[in-house]
């Protein structure tokens, strides 16, 4: 489906995080029955475990796909309240509020928890975590964000990955806003669990998470879980046991992400989807910057994926005026989620192509110049 027929179809177009716009072939796969115990529907999920571990890079036995029912959350508070032992402790790296997020997953479940926090615009400090390490023997494991989608934060998760197996801890990552944009290879990043969902880059619908994990971790997690449904270990041995769900699976969304993967494929996997997006993202940043906004985030730490800009110190911009003016146009962006900045964010990933984001860009100069709003030098905010 091309842009226009997207347009022709009236849905408005989401520069957000996601849910995403997503490809009508997707969303048609999903106009199907299919019965959770039906041999197709069991196949069908093992292929898709199956080709989440091929995007990863690595194979079963050794790594294993979990799929959780629920949005990317349930996913991480599934590793989160399986993984670590109560004899155990988290190190949690955070730089925003995704990373805010595990600490409160942790602090309900009563894990120990350490907490290495930075300002939401700066990478960790890698000497400080291996120090944090070597005085705190008690870590098991160590968490991080990959793409902070507070900011549009790219935090190095093979730096991270580096010390996790110098010092032999098992090491979990958030990539639900990078998996399907970026490579990630399991192995060589020493990633012992990595979460993402349905929804974000593989450009599906919303209606689960998965899990890709190491075997020898997923193992440890046995009898660890403080939770039934989002028992990690319980759900893998379910799937792997018959092929089936615990609970009622999402099986229309999974038809959904099947065709997706198929997508995906048929875009040039990982490296094709990665291109567009990055150059989404450079014309977004490029024609935005030329309407006078300013980023949040310094060039050498900012993803392809979202893009953080300052309110103008302009006295007429308010946000939510420039928000639902854009909105009336057919464009929906994202509101800002940082603890003392005003920002709003613009997403570039899902179903949107170059000409998407040029027609972006045009509608704000369109709304600018309807609010007799002309960002000049006078209201830059840094
Ligand atoms: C990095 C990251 N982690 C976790 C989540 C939570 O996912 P969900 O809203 O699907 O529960 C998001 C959602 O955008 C995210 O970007």
């Amino acid at each position: 489906m091309t842009t226009s027929d997207l347009q022709k179809s009236k849905d408005k177009l989401l520069f957000t995080p996601g849910p995403l716009t997503t490809a009508k072939s997707v969303k048609e796969a999903t106009l199907s029955d299919l019965g959770s115990r039906d041999s197709a529907f069991i196949t069908l999920v093992q292929q898709i475990r199956q080709k989440l571990l091929e995007l990863a890079h690595v194979q079963s036995p050794a790594y294993e796909t979990v799929i959780i029912q629920g949005s990317g959350t349930f996913g991480i508070e599934s590793v989160i309240s399986s993984a670590i032992p109560a004899n155990g402790m988290l190190l949690n790296i955070v730089n925003g509020a995704y990373g805010r997020r595990i600490s409160q997953m942790a602090n309900i479940h009563s894990i120990p928890l350490i907490e290495l926090v930075y300002h939401e615009d700066q990478l960790p400090n890698l000497n400080e975590i291996e120090t944090i390490i070597e005085d705190n023997p008690q870590i098991t494991h160590i968490a991080v964000i990959h793409g902070e989608t507070t900011t549009g934060l790219l935090n190095p998760i093979a730096e991270i990955g580096k010390i996790a197996a110098t010092y032999n801890k098992a090491f979990i990552v958030d990539a639900m806003s990078t998996f399907g944009a970026y490579d990630i290879n399991l192995e060589t990043l020493n990633i012992g669990y990595l979460i993402s969902s349905s929804n974000k880059c593989i450009e599906g619908i919303p209606g689960f998470s998965f899990v890709l994990a190491k075997y020898t971790e997923l193992e440890k997690c046995k009898g660890h879980s403080r939770s039934l449904s989002l028992d990690l270990y319980d759900q893998w041995a379910g799937l792997n046991s018959n092929g089936q769900f615990r609970f009622t699976p999402p099986v229309q969304s999974l038809l959904a992400f099947n065709q997706a993967l198929k997508e995906l494929e048929n875009e040039g996997s990982i490296s094709g989807r990665a291109r567009r997006y990055a150059q989404n993202n450079s014309l977004l940043v490029g024609g935005m910057k030329e309407l006078g906004f300013e980023l949040y985030l310094d060039k050498e730490v900012r993803s392809y994926i979202i893009t953080s800009f300052l309110y103008p110190a302009h006295p007429d911009f308010s946000f939510e005026v420039f928000y639902s003016k854009l909105n009336e146009k057919g464009y929906v962006i994202y509101p800002g989620k940082l603890s003392k900045v005003d920002c709003f964010r613009i997403g570039n990933i899902g179903q949107l192509y170059p000409v998407d984001i040029q027609n972006l860009v045009d509608a704000t100069e369109a709304v600018l110049h309807e609010l007799n709003i002309e960002l000049t030098e006078n209201y830059t905010n840094k």
